[in-house]
């Protein structure tokens, strides 16, 4: 068969049409009612503590750190009290080996090793005066000390603002001895190793940073409703009615919070959304890639959309298709050997070979391709990836698939989306969250999404991550699936805005580290 043949096969299984959208929306529903009753649900949706987003008015300097699946931040957010902020940051890649390292302070000292770099480059003036009061023995002033919000970007059962316990790792994060531990209580031990002026005030999943910097930098007249991830993982946090979290209630264990708003905001954790497959899709790819990941049987719903697996789905798929050495993919046709790396192009130390040896970042390079003949398909095929000689033909096929696994990725972010817009009955209302706190009203509107859907009708969505920044037609493809669900069609659509929350998790983290810890004056 024609390799061009072959290459439609493949992708045509990785469609998911508009019957699976909409059965995947309804048991997205089913578990996000499941997950507010009970813990231990497929869908964790945990209570934040957090009960208001902001409005934009907020102001004072505020640290926040982050740890996601990739990098590590650290930063200082100057919130300038009139929807604008300015933050200044540093950003380290986080070693492989600490990923898996055998205890957790390997990983929480090398953090707050990084968190004293920070002081000691952008605050220097407060690092050091704290150092000297240290040394003379001078009373440490309270509003000398930073009010830090750690944003950690993983499954946390949160039992306060500044306390929760890691549930599991995610992301290729593998470190025992950290599960069931307080994470801010380990940072916090590490900072005081160092001696740093600094306080963990807030602890905040990633998501939620970024629903309360939209909400910040976004105001108008409409609360955001949702923050999501679409990175290296993905996940969503989202404004939920206080009398839907039943189980706060019959929790005994559960932690104070202010009732007065009506509202909390619930961390879905939506990467583990279907992990008994009722719903999801299934390809053999798939199949191959959880059974050989660190965590098998769970985040299935991140294995199928998010960065860290997306490159690693595809890899899967054109192995399966170069096992036959009757498709003609990177065939050196001078050679009549059937043997696979003998009669390739490929050299024999090509990531192709290796296990997450395709990044994701490759499949927006092939989405967004226009050049002739997929010029720069096949340059980077050759430059990153050790295949020479690639044809347009092969450059084609690779594209076919890629781009079906990007838009499988794109659609199933939509259920999420969907499901999270419907159930929180969004639609059929003009609402504003009574989470968002007044005094809102000067807030002018462009925010660059431009639409021409009142403003009391816009039903905001913040986001994150590299696949929504940098796939190429990622929102397009979300937005088709919106439009075939029938609880929200074309109109329900419209109203949808989303709009990148950059930089969110750290000027989220910031803002409810300003809650947190607020004395009086920093607020206001
Ligand atoms: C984690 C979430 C996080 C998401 C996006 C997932 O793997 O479980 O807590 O929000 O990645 O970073």
């Amino acid at each position: 068969m024609a390799l061009a043949e072959q290459a439609k096969r493949v992708a045509d299984e990785f469609e998911f049409g508009k019957e699976d959208v909409r059965k995947a929306v309804k048991e997205f529903i089913r578990e996000m009612d499941e997950g507010l009753q009970k813990d231990g649900a497929e869908l964790s949706q945990i209570p934040t503590y957090v009960t208001a987003v902001p409005n934009g008015t907020e102001k004072g300097l505020y640290m926040a750190v982050d740890l996601g699946g990739t990098n590590f931040r650290v930063c200082s957010i100057q919130l300038h009290g009139n929807t604008t902020f300015s933050l200044t940051q540093s950003k380290v890649a986080i070693p492989r080996e600490l990923m898996v390292a055998k205890t957790s302070k390997e990983l929480f000292s090398f953090l707050a090793k990084q968190i004293e770099v920070f002081l000691k480059t952008h605050h220097e003036d407060h690092y050091f005066s704290h150092i000297r009061r240290r040394k003379t023995g001078d009373q440490i002033k309270e509003e000398e000390i930073f009010n830090l919000g750690f944003t950690f970007s993983f499954p946390v059962q949160q039992i306060g603002i500044n306390k929760g316990l890691l549930m599991r790792w995610t992301k290729g994060f593998d470190i025992q001895d950290a599960v069931g531990k307080d994470v801010c209580a380990l940072l916090q031990a590490e900072i005081n190793e160092l001696h740093l002026p600094v306080r963990v005030a807030a602890l905040v999943n990633d998501t939620v940073g970024t629903l309360m910097a939209r909400s910040y930098t976004s105001p108008g007249k409409t609360g955001t409703l949702l923050g999501a991830i679409f990175g290296t993982g993905t996940n969503g946090a989202y404004v939920e009615k206080l009398d839907k979290v039943t189980k706060l209630t019959s929790n005994k264990d559960a932690g104070d919070y202010d009732k007065s708003t009506g509202e909390m905001i619930v961390n879905t954790e939506w990467g583990s959304f279907d992990n008994s497959l009722r719903t999801l899709p299934n390809t053999p790819y798939d199949v191959e890639l959880d059974a050989k990941s660190v965590n098998p049987g769970i985040q299935m719903f991140e294995k199928r959309v998010s960065g860290m697996f997306l490159g690693e789905i595809l890899r899967l798929a054109l192995v399966s298709l170069l096992k036959d050495p009757k498709i003609p993919l990177f065939r050196d046709e001078n050679s009549a050997q059937n043997d696979v790396h003998s009669t390739t192009q490929i050299h024999e130390d090509s990531p192709l070979w290796k296990q997450w040896g395709i990044d994701t970042s490759f499949l927006s390079i092939c989405a967004g391709d226009q050049s002739p003949g997929y010029r720069m398909t096949r340059q980077t095929l050759d430059k990153d990836y050790g295949i020479t000689a690639v044809s347009a033909e092969d450059a084609e096929a690779v594209r076919v698939i890629a781009a079906a696994i990007g838009r499988r990725a794109a659609r199933l972010s939509a259920v999420a989306i969907a499901a999270i817009v419907i159930e929180t009955g969004r639609l059929n209302s003009s609402s504003t969250s009574a989470a968002t706190t007044e005094k809102k009203e000067s807030v002018e509107a462009p925010r660059g999404e431009g639409s021409s859907v009142a403003d009391k009708d816009v039903i905001d969505v913040g986001v994150d991550g590299s696949l929504v920044e940098f796939y190429p037609g990622f929102e397009d493809h979300v937005r088709q699936a919106l439009m075939e669900i029938e609880e929200i069609g074309e109109a329900g659509e419209k109203r949808i805005r989303i709009g990148i929350a950059k930089d969110g998790s750290g000027v989220g983290a910031a803002l409810i580290a300003l809650v947190a810890g607020r004395v009086g004056e920093d607020s206001e």
